[in-house]
């Protein structure tokens, strides 16, 4: 690295948004929201507040409506208790000299109907996610086949997403990310192998980017673009196939040049990651770089040394590291340091409680000497 000169840690103009280094935290889905309202509970602010020092913070997935959800114990935007216990994510986040966007969510067929008071989950057309599995509280259950949105339901749809923006705003943030990967519902109405709609949200690349543009707009109309900014996994995702990712997203990102957002974020992992694509795929992000005209954000197994690299060869503004900040609150302080990384424990990744999710120590905590230390024994 020696041959390079650092930018993770320089500033960067993110739309409305001064970072004031290049690391951005993942969204993360924690499921800790464990109350009955799916709401940000203290261990949340805690959680947040810890990891401050990230260039941006982007909350774990949030979902826009109650037909959004697909998994237990993560938070919503939809209710006022919600809103305001995301407020106090963003006031003490902000009082730590922190930026944080809501990862707006809607899950789609990824659900189950345990979810939904006994009925189906909804997606683009009737086709099942393969392999998909559903955690209920009971355990792990198949996804069952979707019902079809009606074309008539659809605007109803972009307005769940609409409505969150607006409270993502009443409740602080300094922006939104809207979630189009990971297979989830946009997503599905972007890749024809979860989209045979023969409506105008369907059949042509045109037709099935309509709906997720649609969902930028009026998220837009209510935040502004400078505080917009959009996921794509445009291969990568085991649940979801597109038959030219290639053609689909590069028309998609050409599409998004017209609304001038703060920035599209493109998940495709490094080969060797657990979600890398295919072997022998060619990647599709340096495509979708040169296409778009606005900050570009990449992530999927970066350190610093790649990130750095990545960064020198100008294959994006900025790097999201997901694994490694929920095992490092303080990784941008560990990185400029120089500083040995703590290892993520996987089994607490999604399970309720503070073990494994605000008991990781600082580079302060971990130079404290214990009380046995202090007391000599
Ligand atoms: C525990 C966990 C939860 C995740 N939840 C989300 C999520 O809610 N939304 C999302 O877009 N990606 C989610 N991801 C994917 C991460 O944002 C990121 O793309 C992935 O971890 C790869 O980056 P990394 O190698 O730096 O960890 C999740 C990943 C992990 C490990």
């Amino acid at each position: 690295m020696s041959n390079i000169t650092p930018k993770l840690f320089s500033s960067y103009q993110l739309g409305a948004i001064e970072l004031p280094n290049r690391l951005v935290m993942a969204p993360m889905t924690r499921s800790r929201a464990t109350n009955p309202e799916t709401a940000a509970t203290d261990s949340v602010v805690t959680y947040y507040v810890q990891r401050a020092t990230a260039g941006l913070i982007i909350t774990e997935g949030t979902q826009v409506s109650p037909q959004g959800v697909g998994y237990i114990n993560t938070p919503g935007i939809y209710s006022e208790v919600q809103v305001a216990a995301w407020r106090k994510v963003t006031d003490a986040v902000h009082a730590a000299g922190g930026r944080i966007f809501a990862q707006l969510w809607h899950v789609g067929r990824v659900s189950h109907p345990f979810f939904h008071n006994g009925e189906l989950p909804v997606a683009p057309s009737a086709i099942k996610p393969e392999g998909a599995k559903a955690f209920t509280g009971q355990g792990f259950e198949e996804v069952p086949t979707p019902r079809a949105l009606e074309l008539s339901e659809i605007p109803g749809v972009v307005d769940q997403f609409r409505q969150a923006a607006r409270n993502a705003k009443a409740a602080g943030f300094d922006g939104v990310e809207i979630h189009g990967a990971n297979g989830y519902l946009l997503d599905q109405f972007l890749q024809d192998g979860s989209n045979q709609r023969t409506d105008e949200y369907g059949g042509s690349i045109e037709n099935r980017s309509r709906f997720v543009l649609e969902v930028v707009q009026a998220v837009v109309d209510e935040l502004g673009a400078d505080r917009v900014g959009l996921r794509v996994s445009p291969q990568g995702s085991a649940s979801i196939q597109d038959s030219d990712p290639t053609a689909t997203f590069s028309y998609l990102t050409e599409q998004l040049n017209r609304f001038g957002l703060a920035y599209l974020h493109v998940l495709e992992a490094l080969p060797g990651h657990p979600m890398a694509r295919p072997e022998g795929k060619p990647a599709i992000g340096p495509a979708l770089r040169q296409i778009f005209k606005g900050t570009f954000i990449i992530n999927g197994g970066y350190t610093q040394e790649t990130a750095e690299a990545a960064l020198a060869n100008n294959e994006a503004d900025l790097i999201a590291f997901g694994v490694p900040f929920i095992a490092n609150p303080d990784l941008v302080a560990r990185f400029e340091q120089g500083a040995a990384l703590n290892q993520p424990d996987f089994a607490t990744f999604y399970v309720p409680g503070d073990k494994g999710y605000i008991d990781y120590p600082s580079l302060h905590e971990a130079a404290q000497p214990t009380a046995a230390e202090y007391q000599g024994n």
